[in-house]
């Protein structure tokens, strides 16, 4: 386990009826604490690129297995998770090119920008996600 945590998984995040989304959620949390102890013990910027990397392909692997599962809601929350995950990814990808152009890259910013990204996952999960697996 990293000695830096940003993401501290629980029961809490277990979403009863589909345990690939389960597994994929907490693989995701574990490349978030990955990638944030990393930057905490002064790991270089290439191996914090390949890290972030690896979490936005993971990140659009994941939204697309949860995309297969939107029949099972609203049409209007549909369109909302869409937008979510189209956002978040437009996020995760301007953070992976901030990291790549070297502008602003004091580990306050980068740590920052991380937690922001990571308090919005794990509020998707909570508040999103949520609904998607219940109705199993
Ligand atoms: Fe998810
Ligand atoms: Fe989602």
């Amino acid at each position: 386990m990293s000695d830096h945590q940003l993401l501290q998984w629980s029961e809490h995040f277990n979403l009863s009826g589909h345990q690939l989304i389960n597994a994929q959620h907490h693989q995701l949390f574990g490349l978030v604490n990955q990638l944030y102890d990393l930057i905490h013990r002064g790991g270089d910027i290439e191996s914090i690129i390949s890290i972030t990397r690896v979490l936005l392909q993971q990140t659009e692997g994941h939204f697309a297995e949860e995309e297969t599962l939107f029949y099972r809601l609203p049409r209007d929350e549909q369109t909302l998770h869409l937008l979510h995950h189209k956002h978040y990814l437009e996020a995760l990808s301007a953070f992976l090119e901030r990291l790549n152009s070297g502008v602003d890259m004091s580990v306050e910013s980068i740590t920052d920008q991380l937690r922001s990204l990571a308090d919005w996952y794990q509020s998707h999960v909570l508040h999103s996600d949520s609904k998607l697996v219940t109705n199993c």
